[in-house]
């Protein structure tokens, strides 16, 4: 009989922190696609000479369309497990989604602070259909941030942003999964790098395997993967050393000037001696297009910021010596998070005409022969 996913938590719980108290808030989140990215690595090779297996961990196919399911299953389920009957977030879009969805199954209050006008389309639409309390705040993610951290130590209300330590436990479990999907553990991971929580959560999920957790998994745990994060060029706070007043990118997503887990994602970047380094916007929206066009997989544009990162590794020649190496690109949202920018970009590439129902006039148009 074929094997039923039951969520993150039911698949981990041996990794993380549930008991038979705990009551299991899923969506059955998790176990999302690994795609081998065959026309992507065929380009490169063509143009660069360089041949990597290269997998796209396809985050967007998540319940609510993005990364952030596996954390909020279980912050909220801990938060339903400590009687909590409001829970609060600040938010560029998917956390809000998320945390709305997760909070509306648990039947418990949810308060969504967002950066005003600067949230894509369709994340705002999950969290009102969901039913949050949203608040438009007239500032960015990082004033936010403290005014939802602020909130959450003077009142009873729990605060479900990364810096809930279970939000990243529940994120961790992206690595054992695709430990689980390869076989073996990869040998370079690109990601896209915002508040850094996710990197935290994959560099401690990475760490955990390496160190003999989860057991049942048997995989050769000979290696640790070289982790690759990835700030838009106006909002990189890491890569520059210090903190940035007003973060400017195409990938709202992203757009954090000071990363709640900054130290975090420093320390992941120098124990696995990887790198956080910028791709500009114009690098950003190129890999977004190419990505849905020639793999089919359609992303939101921070996601595409992990394959930018490494197209412009490629290009720089870091992996002339390193042939066939296995790199992993995290995809973190789906595309229709995003329509708006899905139709600007892709009017440069692709036009829509106008036609007469009728035959004729779209043969005339087509050249089929
Ligand atoms: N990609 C997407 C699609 C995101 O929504 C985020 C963060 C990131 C990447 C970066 O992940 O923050 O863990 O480094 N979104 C948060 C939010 C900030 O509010 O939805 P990170």
């Amino acid at each position: 009989m074929a094997r039923v996913w039951l969520g993150v938590i039911e698949h981990f719980k041996e990794i993380l922190p549930i008991t038979e108290k705990t009551p299991v808030i899923t969506m059955y989140e998790g176990n999302t696609p690994l795609i081998k990215a065959e026309n992507l690595e065929f380009k490169i090779k063509k143009e660069y000479n360089v041949k990597l297996n290269i997998y796209l961990k396809y985050e967007g196919a998540n319940p609510t369309g993005s990364f952030k399911d596996r954390g909020m299953t279980v912050a909220i389920s801990k938060a339903k497990e400590e009687n909590a009957k409001v829970v609060i977030c600040a938010s560029t879009g998917n956390t809000s989604a998320s945390a709305a969805a997760y909070a509306s199954k648990a039947n418990i209050r949810c308060i969504v602070l967002i950066p005003k006008g600067a949230i894509a389309l369709g994340k705002l639409s999950q969290a009102v259909m969901h039913g949050a309390e949203v608040f438009a705040v007239e500032g960015n993610f990082d004033e936010a941030l403290k005014l939802a951290k602020e909130i959450s130590t003077k009142y009873p209300v729990t605060l479900v942003n990364s810096l809930n330590p279970h939000r990243i436990e529940g994120q961790k479990t992206a690595s054992f999964e695709i430990i689980e999907q390869l076989g073996f553990v990869p040998d370079y991971q690109f990601m896209p790098v915002g508040n850094a929580g996710n990197i935290t959560a994959y560099w401690k999920g990475y760490k955990e395997f390496y160190e003999g957790k989860l057991p049942s998994l048997k995989v050769k745990r000979d290696k640790l993967p070289k982790m690759m994060g990835f700030q838009a060029e106006g909002a990189a706070p890491i890569v520059r050393g210090k903190p940035i007043k007003n973060p400017k990118t195409i990938a709202t997503a992203i757009r954090i000037g000071n990363p709640a887990s900054w130290e975090f994602a420093e320390e992941a970047r120098d124990e696995s001696k990887g790198v956080i380094d910028t791709v500009k916007d114009k690098e950003i929206l190129n890999a977004y297009y190419l990505l849905s066009s020639l793999e089919g997989v359609f992303v939101e544009p921070a996601s595409a910021a992990s394959v930018a990162g490494l197209l412009k590794y490629v290009k720089i020649g870091y992996f002339e010596k390193k042939q066939n190496v296995n790199v992993v690109c995290i995809l973190t949202g789906h595309g229709l998070k995003d329509p708006d920018c899905a139709i600007t970009t892709a009017k440069k590439y692709v036009k829509i005409k106008t036609i007469k129902p009728d035959i004729k006039s779209i043969v005339k148009q087509l050249n089929l022969s």
